[in-house]
């Protein structure tokens, strides 16, 4: 579990706001914040937080305070974060969907990538003679999970890197200046990865003639767990300064570079409060399984991805018990403890040796949590937040 873990002070906020209980620790969130804003680009940087990952306002409220934009997946996330006070100007919107709402984001002065061919070319019949963004898929993919994995053949994410003429024939029919390209590959993505995913997101920016700006995305990969290994947001800053600068020498473009990370900022901020509900067995050649007051209208990613996510029983016990962990829902996978290879197959984890009403933290959940679980399901209500 995370550096931060305080059992007594995760205890004390368990008894004082009722389980389950989302607690975000601000000093986490700032560390990595520190991390973020410090990389330094030849020709200018914009940081952004992917406000999908964690769009609880007072989350969402300080990392902003400290001076770092939003990226918004959607048109009512954008609205939602102007809502929030954040500055339109440094708000940058690159939305699946078009957006509902695109004249009055754009009037705010919200930053717009396009997509899609015909997103670009809604764009192009309003705001003819202005400059927009296009996301671009750059052919390649990467991600923890397949799920995770935005570029590629396989994605329907950003217009596809061979139909750059197409792109070009809009901007002449529309009199557009494309000055930004946007590309994201995947959440996850390692540092390999990132060196290939910049390449060729330059080869993409290369061929617009009025290119400025070079979003990079996010993706940086986070480890939860002590067996996995995050990528160094350092090294990668290196590889972009190096890359950027060879750009410039070769092009004779100075580009200005944005990323959009989410994961990174929040994802080892968060824990889940939850209390052991009721301990069930199949007998001697089976499981015993914690049944926790949360589950997957709360926490998702382990049904969605198998992803993994330390557990600890917050009491006193000495000795350890072999338990499938599992969620409150109705559903044979709302499992807590699937096994690595695969989301529908039960593995055990080695706990303290649990009762009915113990305390249980599962860390690692500031990031695609509570803003991506299949609320309501089973009627059950969604878990406090605090930011602490
Ligand atoms: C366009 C874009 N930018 C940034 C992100 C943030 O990714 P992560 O939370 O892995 O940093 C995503 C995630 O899907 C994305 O689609």
């Amino acid at each position: 579990m995370g550096a931060l873990l305080n059992r007594d002070r995760l205890l004390d906020l368990a008894v004082r706001y009722d389980t389950p209980l989302f607690v975000y620790f601000r000093e986490e969130i700032d560390r990595q914040i520190n991390k973020l804003v410090a990389l330094e680009m030849p020709y200018g940087y914009t940081p952004r937080y992917a406000m999908k990952a964690n769009h609880h306002p007072d989350v969402v409220r300080h990392i902003t305070s400290r001076g770092v934009g939003i990226d918004a997946s959607s048109s009512h996330e954008a609205e939602a974060a102007m809502k929030l006070g954040v500055v339109p100007e440094l708000i940058s919107l690159t939305s699946q969907q078009s957006a509902h709402n695109l004249t009055k984001l754009i009037d705010a002065g919200i930053q717009y990538n396009a997509t899609s061919q015909h997103q670009l070319e809604q764009y192009g019949r309003q705001f003819s003679g202005t400059s927009v963004g296009v996301r671009i898929n750059p052919g390649i993919g990467s991600g923890f999970s397949r799920k995770a994995n935005v570029g590629g053949p396989t994605s329907s994410f950003g217009i596809w890197h061979e139909q750059i003429d197409a792109v070009k024939g809009l901007a002449v029919k529309y009199n557009l200046i494309i000055n930004r390209v946007h590309t994201h590959i995947g959440s996850g993505t390692d540092l390999r990865e990132w060196e290939k995913s910049i390449e060729l997101s330059l080869a993409a920016a290369e061929q617009f003639a009025d290119i400025t700006t070079i979003n990079l995305g996010g993706g940086f990969k986070v480890a939860r767990m002590l067996s996995e290994q995050s990528t160094s947001i350092t090294k990668v800053g290196d590889i972009i300064n190096q890359q950027i600068t060879a750009f410039a020498q070769k092009t004779g473009k100075s580009l200005r570079v944005e990323l959009e990370p989410g994961g990174f900022l929040v994802a080892n901020a968060g824990y889940l409060l939850a209390e052991v509900d009721d301990i069930v067995s199949t007998g001697e050649d089976g499981y015993i399984f914690l049944k926790l007051n949360t589950g997957m209208n709360d926490i998702l990613r382990p049904t969605l991805y198998a992803a993994q996510h330390p557990i600890e029983v917050l009491n006193d016990a000495t000795e350890n018990t072999d338990y499938v962990v599992v969620g409150h829902n109705c559903e044979s996978g709302d499992l807590l403890s699937p096994s690595l290879e695969d989301a529908e197959t039960i593995e055990t984890r080695t706990l303290k040796t649990a009762e009915i009403g113990d305390v249980v933290a599962v860390a690692g959940v500031g990031a695609y949590c509570a803003s991506m679980a299949a609320h309501g399901y089973n009627g059950f209500p969604s878990a406090k937040e605090i930011l602490v």
